[in-house]
């Protein structure tokens, strides 16, 4: 992915603005078709092996939405409503208008690393009378002690994950998306996240939360060996994981190149977190926070000296540091791809910031990534007085759709 290099001009001359520094000026007053700058031509395929939106670079602007299907609607409907929405789906991230009568909100606006990435719900499953496909994988989440959950918010037959590194481009696909959804389903929720800009920073760099720490340092690498066993569900066969069977316990290739997305909207309590000294909110992660660096010393990227003590015989990534409490070596080898959204929804009614962090973690089996983890986190994880999970969702994501397919077309043909 390209990052803030070039600010450009704009078809018709008119300045675009610029990209990581210097601002650049309206140069030619002529109708010479000008590049566009790197934001906003940078592509994302649509087709593929597997879904985007997942091992995409999380975008500065997202929007995550729940539809039901309407009453009355069921298989036939929910395979036109995919037809469609993939369709759409695919032009608008290869930067085309959604049809003759497009809103005209991207207008001028590349597609500016646009994704939509598509989920089934366990509810789908049932709604479409396709109850012995749902996958075994989308059994509810266990209850969590710390939970908060609104149902209202939780959930739905089908989840849309839209990204974009512009916020009017980001915005259009969620307007079309709903437009195209017309008599078949109607939105259960909606959530809006960002995170931060391409070129806001003079280098590539992990981005922050909002209780400022780094957040994503030790996400699995797609180079890893083992990432594409832990993320996503592998082509069915001998031996197909729980994630890849279904209801019935057979294997089900829809699934295969898929993932299942665990959807947490976790407020942060910030005016309790940003009244803690800086060392005691260290210790709560076991990382710096000025540069993520793990406790016991390095950059960054160093691993975490788990077992090193201080001179008091304490260890010094504390026992119920979030980062020590969350990593694989203490769940069994559980690992997810985290590809949160920060959210703020303005001061809640009782005059605390309604921020947080839209959490999104991808995976091949939720029992052997979010569920040990969060489970663990649940019975002592220094971080739990300082956030609230208030919604909740779990969504299988099919493959990718090849090229002349709809995204779920091996489930709902
Ligand atoms: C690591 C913050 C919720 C799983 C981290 C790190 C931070 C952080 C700052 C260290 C840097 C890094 O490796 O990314 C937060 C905040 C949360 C939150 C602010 C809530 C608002 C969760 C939840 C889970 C989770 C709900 C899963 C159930 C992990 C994992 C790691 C991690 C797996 C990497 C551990 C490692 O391998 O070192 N988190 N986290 N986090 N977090 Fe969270």
């Amino acid at each position: 992915r390209l990052l803030g290099t070039a600010g450009a001009v704009g078809a018709g001359g008119l300045a675009l603005g610029a990209v990581g520094g210097a601002a650049v000026r309206a140069a030619a007053l002529d109708d010479t078709p000008a590049e566009l700058a790197s934001v906003g031509s940078t592509t994302v395929a649509f087709h593929g092996e597997h879904q985007p939106g997942i091992t995409t670079p999380a975008q500065s602007r997202g929007h995550l939405v729940a539809f039901d299907l309407a009453p009355g609607a069921g298989r036939k409907e929910a395979a036109a409503l995919m037809r469609r929405w993939s369709a759409l789906a695919a032009g608008l991230m290869d930067g085309q208008p959604a049809g003759t009568d497009d809103t005209g909100i991207a207008l001028d606006a590349g597609p500016s690393s646009l994704t939509l990435t598509f989920g089934f719900g366990r509810t789908f499953f049932d709604r479409t009378g396709l109850a012995d496909r749902r996958p075994a994988g989308l059994d509810p989440l266990p209850p969590f002690s710390a939970d908060r959950l609104d149902p209202r918010r939780s959930n739905g037959d089908l989840w849309i994950q839209i990204g974009a590194d512009d916020g009017l481009v980001a915005f259009h696909a969620l307007r079309e998306i709903q437009r195209a959804a017309a008599d078949a389903a109607r939105v259960r929720w909606q959530m809006n996240g960002f995170n931060r800009s391409p070129g806001a920073t003079a280098r590539p760099m992990t981005a922050r939360n909002l209780m400022g720490q780094v957040d994503g340092t030790n996400n699995p690498q797609p180079s890893d060996p083992d990432f594409d066993r832990r993320i996503f569900v592998p082509p069915a066969g001998a031996g197909t994981p729980r994630g890849g069977t279904n209801s019935a316990g057979g294997a089900d290739d829809w699934l295969a190149g898929g993932s299942y997305a665990v959807v947490r909207r976790i407020r942060m309590l910030l005016d309790d977190w940003e009244r803690l000294a800086l060392t005691r909110q260290e210790e709560i992660i076991g990382r710096r926070k000025a540069d993520g660096a793990p406790l016991t010393g390095g950059t960054e990227t160093t691993p975490l000296a788990l077992d090193e003590l201080r001179p008091d015989g304490q260890p010094a990534i504390p026992a119920n540091a979030h980062a020590r409490i969350s990593a694989p070596e203490q769940n069994g080898g559980a690992a997810m791809l985290r590809r949160p959204f920060s959210y703020h929804d303005g001061i809640g009614p009782d005059g605390t910031p309604d921020a947080g962090l839209l959490f999104v973690c991808w995976q091949a089996d939720p029992l052997r990534g979010f569920v040990p983890v969060q489970r663990k986190l649940d019975r002592g994880d220094a971080l739990s007085p300082f956030i609230r999970h208030e919604a909740s969702g779990l969504f299988a994501v099919p493959g990718g759709a090849r090229e002349g397919e709809y995204v779920g077309q091996r489930l709902l043909e």
